[in-house]
């Protein structure tokens, strides 16, 4: 949510913090705003809007600057709520990743003291106590002011006449690359990336101050930090688009490639092999009670299918909860537990809260991961990472099916630990792992029949989504990417949930599809599809066998190849990914940048 893009060093400021902020836009796009220092004072330029195709932007000279691009929480989309905001006096400029809880007291305080206040957000106080406690050291002011917020941040604050950038966080992302006489401050690795790969990843607490030729970090009581120097893994090509329209259809289509990523040097005859699980301890695993999974949104998704194989393959006692709920309650963890999180940003607020508090319990906690060195990431302990590369399109695609592989290898590992499954049994586990990426290259080759089936629903208003067993979260999922990119209404339900209430709902205009792959459940579902025609529902059927019965009952079908049951899901997906997207594109939604989302939640 928001992101922010700070740049000291030699060059123009002005255009290398627009580029910056093309790349962090995925983050938030309602607004966005540039400052620089320049021999005039603080230049200010702020836009409603996407930063989109702004070509040639000039603000002036300067080679120190602050950039934003926004993901309103307080106050509404406009030119004035947009950062940066300067304070009223002029002479501090800061940009905010996060929330100020205790904004209103604090601003009414402000406005005693004789401050005024130019917009309706929560960060403008900051600017303008940074101001307050400003007397000729911009460190000192910004470490005053922070003692006195309450909530969190990503932040980088300026002075008109200081030649440094300052960077504080608490709870939002921040880090520095490292350049030649150069750095470039940022909320991800994204705008980073084309300078430099060099970086130090800040921490909750952490202050840094920037200059042309170095930097030094502290904690807020001013004591010294030594920082890790890491290295970013991604390259360029990664974050540009490749030939695809959008960024969700390259993930979508780059499937095969980033599964084969997560299952790369995982899968060895003596079953999956994982470095740095090692922090759990010594037969953590075989002895361990329970197994609790937290996470949102998609990676919830994938979360419900690893229950499903937890109990199925190493027959180990699982749960799933939302983090955002698991936080807020008394979950009766202990260090008998091991509490997974699974997150592709490793940065959402709500799964990193639930970490700290499983922690704080004292269970074993173990992160699925995609982003390297995020906050979820380093505050495990360790975990696995998906190695999916950047998910840049606001949807979540290729992380899910990576996810899913991951935990998939972590569980053969645990049953094999807990003697639950033969080493033959894994091997063979492991062998329809395998072939997930060849599938999903055919089933990708089907993108064009998908989309002359989106022809037919794309200008309707709602749709169903019904599955089974490991294949009813892949309805789930199939529903939330309609929803948040077409903005059409879906839902999702197990199949056999239909006739309890969903099934009100059936009539000439209401499209279902049923995620029906050859299973166990197979023959129930064709009851449930009867019960769905019977009613003059519309059928679209992702089956994986020719069955003359279900032609019957289909208007569409899509077909993908047979695989084992227990991988059904990694394909089943595919075809629901591409159909929201086809939707989307047909109904002219912004597909990488749908309305009121960003891409990391990292407000709660
Ligand atoms: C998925 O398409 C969504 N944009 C969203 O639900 C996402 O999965 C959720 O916010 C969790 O994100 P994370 O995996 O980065 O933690």
């Amino acid at each position: 949510m928001c992101g922010i893009f700070g740049y000291i060093g030699t060059k123009d400021a002005d255009s290398i913090i627009i580029n910056g902020l093309k790349q962090l836009e995925y983050r938030g796009y309602d607004s966005w705003g540039v400052t620089i220092r320049s021999d005039k004072g603080l230049l200010l330029s702020k836009h409603v809007g996407q930063i989109g195709e702004v070509k040639d932007f000039k603000l002036g000279k300067g080679t120190v600057g602050i950039g934003h691009t926004r993901w309103a929480t307080h106050g509404e989309v406009t030119q004035k709520n947009a950062h940066p905001h300067i304070s009223c006096f002029g002479n501090i400029a800061i940009v905010h990743n996060g929330i100020v809880e205790n904004y209103a007291k604090l601003k009414a305080k402000l406005i005693k003291k004789g401050y005024s206040f130019s917009s309706d957000t929560d960060s403008e106080v900051i600017a303008n106590l940074v101001c307050h406690y400003y007397h000729g050291d911009l460190a000192e002011a910004t470490r005053r002011a922070l003692a006195q917020v309450r909530g969190t941040y990503g932040l980088l604050v300026m002075h008109k006449d200081e030649d440094r950038l300052l960077a504080a966080r608490n709870g939002s992302p921040l880090m520095i690359g490292l350049g030649d006489h150069e750095f470039f401050i940022a909320s991800d690795a994204s705008p980073i990336v084309p300078y430099t790969k060099k970086v130090v990843y800040l921490d909750d607490g952490d202050m840094a101050f920037i200059t042309r030729d170095g930097y030094s970090v502290m904690t807020q009581d001013k004591k010294k930090l030594n920082k890790k120097e890491d290295r970013i893994t991604w390259s360029i090509e990664e974050i540009e688009k490749g030939g695809f329209r959008h960024f969700m259809l390259k993930e979508i289509m780059g499937q095969p490639e980033s599964m084969e990523n997560t299952l790369r040097g995982r899968i060895t005859d003596e079953g999956p092999h994982f470095g740095g699980l090692d922090y759990l301890g010594k037969g953590f695993l075989k002895k361990m009670r329970r197994v609790i999974i937290t996470a949102c949104g998609t990676s919830w998704h994938a979360a419900l299918i690893a229950e499903y194989l937890f109990e199925e393959i190493a027959c180990i006692p699982t749960e799933v909860e939302y983090a955002s709920e698991f936080r807020y309650r008394n979950p009766i963890v202990d260090e008998n537990d091991l509490v997974i999180v699974v997150s592709q940003s490793g940065e959402t607020a709500d799964t990193l809260a639930a970490l700290r508090e499983a922690k704080k319990k004292g269970a074993k906690t173990l992160g699925i991961i995609n982003v390297v060195g995020s906050s979820i990431a380093r505050e495990t302990g360790g975990g696995i990472y998906l190695h999916a590369g950047p998910e840049i399109g606001v949807a979540s695609t290729k992380a899910f099916t990576s996810q899913l592989a991951a935990m998939y290898l972590f569980i053969i590992l645990v049953a094999l630990e807990r003697g639950q499954i033969t080493p033959a049994k894994a091997r063979e586990l492991q062998h329809h792992i395998n072939l997930v990426p060849k599938h999903m290259a055919e089933i990708l080759k089907k993108s064009k029949e998908i989309r002359k089936i989106a022809e037919s629903y794309f200008e309707g208003n709602n749709f169903l989504y019904l599955g089974r067993g490991l294949n009813y979260p892949v309805a789930l999922e199939g529903a939330l990417k309609l929803k948040e990119i077409s903005y059409m209404h879906a839902e999702g339900y197990p199949a056999a949930e239909m006739k309890h209430g969903p099934i009100a709902l059936i009539d000439e205009k209401m499209p279902v599809v049923f995620v029906a792959p050859k299973s166990g459940a197979y023959e129930k579902i064709l009851s449930n599809m009867e019960e769905v025609k019977a009613r003059g529902g519309k059928i679209i059927a992702v089956v994986s066998q020719e069955d003359p019965a279900l032609d019957r009952l289909v208007a569409h079908k899509i077909t993908i190849p047979k695989v084992h049951e227990l991988v059904s899901p990694f394909l089943t997906v595919i075809p629901l990914q591409l159909l929201a997207y086809h939707i989307a594109d047909l109904r002219g939604c912004d597909i990488d940048k749908p309305r009121n989302l960003a891409k990391s939640v990292t407000v709660e």
